[in-house]
């Protein structure tokens, strides 16, 4: 019997029979937010879910969340200092539309969380506070999703408080992100005096205070629309409007895919505000699943065979369980509950017997998953960031980096006879990527590095309260970390030698060169042309 026969015939990834029927894949949506803390991210996220049916109450997002984080030392972390420091998915579906929201986390400390989870979106919503503009973590985040080609949809929130001009934001989007904007739902007044929104390209008006939306199908000089909105106020709007469509470029969904145009919403979240518009925008624009770089090329969605890639593991999602959970994305195929996926870096299969799909934050079982689609694995550490599951394949995927940290500190254990369970907690907590841990050639002590000091305060508040190990930190004589490497074996192996002092292994035992600053790391590049001092290095 020929295989693929049989396989097409279960796959419902094959080509649809019906013309204009959509491939499974083809309705999904794989997207994240990305913002600076206090733009307005969470509450968004909370009106998409509503909007979506996936939770039934305003509040629900941050009182689920409260109530969990209020059980976890490290999450109270998170939350004294009012920021999210998981990432973590949501699933919700609307008009047969599967919208697969990935959250980031706001703060800085854990970009490298964040780079990692952005590799497993297809699109981002950037949120704006119409107040304060671009802000510096909105501006590194963008960064990223350039570096990816991600196209990105801007909403620019709270335009019910009074904020800045609207062009001035639009002028500062294109200036600072170097990207054409265009706007296509504008403002109506500010503060005290908002009106309402103008959908651009529908001619619709949202009518502030109330849920009415409006259509004028004589556009902007409409009558009805004037009279709507009274003189002294559609005077101001129409020029405005007016200036809004003719001074900026009109929304050209090629250049959006290619990530070279942002369309621009203004709305409030606090008052969902237009964030339909931004979801019906989504929906019908953002990109299905698209191809994933790996090492035989371009893996397509519509491919037949299961593939997929973590890019995210947590350990104890749920502290009564010590249970760890890898999030897979996956590329290509359609998976079901059950399926034996081959482990590429193990070269082991493994039977995925209890997939979970998250619905706001709890969790469920999951029969099918297809291309864009993101599951989470509970396992008990066979699959680590980076590793990639397929078919009965042998290729991996690409582009999952790891950067060199910024911060390297010694850990101290308070009581030796718990060295078991801190170095457990350092493997687990450095295989979900929150840290990365050092092993030096001579001596015991682990050395950690971090991006940003935020995140030892995470992991020591997590080893106390999972591992029940109290550790410290100390500083070291090192600033600097670069992966060494070499085409010439002996060159490096000697180099090793030669500076066993400086020389630590990473979680992968790859070798580390640790110096004390940059000039140092200039020094000994200059003395050693040989071997090479990478800042990043793919996962494998
Ligand atoms: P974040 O996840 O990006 O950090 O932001 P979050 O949603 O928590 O919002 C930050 C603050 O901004 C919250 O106020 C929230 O209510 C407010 N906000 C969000 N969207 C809008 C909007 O469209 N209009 C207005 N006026 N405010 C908005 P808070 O006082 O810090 O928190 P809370 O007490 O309201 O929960």
């Amino acid at each position: 019997m020929s295989t693929l026969a049989s396989d097409a015939a279960t796959r419902s990834d094959a080509a649809p029979a019906r013309p204009g029927a959509r491939r499974p894949y083809e309705t999904r949506r794989t997207f994240a937010i990305i913002s600076h803390p206090d733009a307005g991210k969470t509450t968004l996220t909370e009106k998409l879910l509503l909007s979506g049916g996936a939770i039934e109450m305003a509040g629900a997002v941050r009182s689920k969340g409260n109530g969990r984080r209020a059980k976890s030392d490290w999450m109270e972390i998170e939350k004294n200092r009012g920021i999210s420091v998981t990432s973590s998915v949501m699933t919700f579906e609307k008009e047969g539309i599967n919208f697969n929201l990935l959250d980031t986390p706001g703060h800085s400390d854990f970009s490298e969380d964040t780079y990692r989870t952005l590799t497993a979106v297809d699109s981002a919503i950037m949120v704006i506070d119409a107040a304060k503009g671009i802000e510096a973590q909105t501006k590194k985040l963008f960064e990223i999703c350039r570096l990816r080609d991600i196209p990105i949809i801007t909403f620019v929130n709270k335009v019910d408080r009074e904020g800045r001009d609207p062009f001035e934001i639009l002028d500062e989007i294109e200036a600072e992100l170097a990207l054409t904007v265009a706007p296509m739902v504008w403002p109506v007044g500010q503060g005290g005096l908002f009106k309402g929104c103008y959908d651009l390209a529908k001619n619709d008006f949202l009518f502030a205070g109330s849920d009415r939306t409006q259509h004028y199908a004589g556009g902007l000089d409409d009558p009805a629309l004037r009279a709507a909105l009274g003189e002294s106020a559609y005077a101001g709007f129409r020029d405005a409007a007016e200036l809004a469509q003719e001074g900026y470029a009109a929304f050209d969904p090629e250049a959006y895919r290619q990530g070279h145009l942002t369309p621009v919403i203004f709305g409030s979240a606090l008052q969902n505000f237009a964030v339909d518009r931004l979801m019906d925008f989504i929906a019908e624009h953002a990109p299905e699943p698209r191809p994933q770089p790996s090492d035989r090329g371009p893996v397509d969605p519509s491919e037949e065979k299961v593939s997929g890639f973590v890019f995210k593991v947590q350990a104890n999602m749920d502290p009564k369980h010590r249970d760890r959970v890898a999030f897979v994305r996956f590329c290509s195929g359609h998976f079901k509950r059950g399926m034996k996926l081959d482990h590429v870096r193990s070269g082991k299969p493994i039977a995925v017997s209890n997939p979970i799909y998250f619905v706001a934050q709890e969790r469920a079982l999951t029969e099918e998953a297809h291309a864009g689609d993101v599951i989470g694995i509970p396992n008990h550490g066979t699959l680590q960031v980076g590793d990639t599951l397929t078919e009965g394949e042998s290729f991996r995927f690409t582009g999952l980096p790891a950067f060199a940290p910024e911060v390297l500190r010694r850990v101290r254990l308070a009581d030796t006879m718990k060295m078991k369970q801190m170095r457990r907690g350092l493997e687990d907590l450095a295989q979900e990527g929150l840290v990365q841990v050092f092993r030096p050639t001579i001596g015991s002590d682990f050395i950690v590095g971090v991006v940003g000091p935020l995140q030892l305060d995470v992991l020591a508040a997590r080893i106390a309260g999972e591992y029940k190990a109290e550790v410290s930190f100390e500083p070291v004589q090192y600033n600097v970390a670069r992966w060494i490497r070499s085409n010439d074996e002996r060159a490096l192996k000697e180099f090793v030698r030669e500076n066993t002092l400086n020389v630590v292994r990473d979680r992968d035992d790859w070798p580390v060169y640790l110096c004390k600053d940059e000039w140092d790391l200039r020094y000994i590049m200059s003395r050693n042309k040989d071997i090479a001092f990478d800042a990043t290095r793919e996962i494998v």
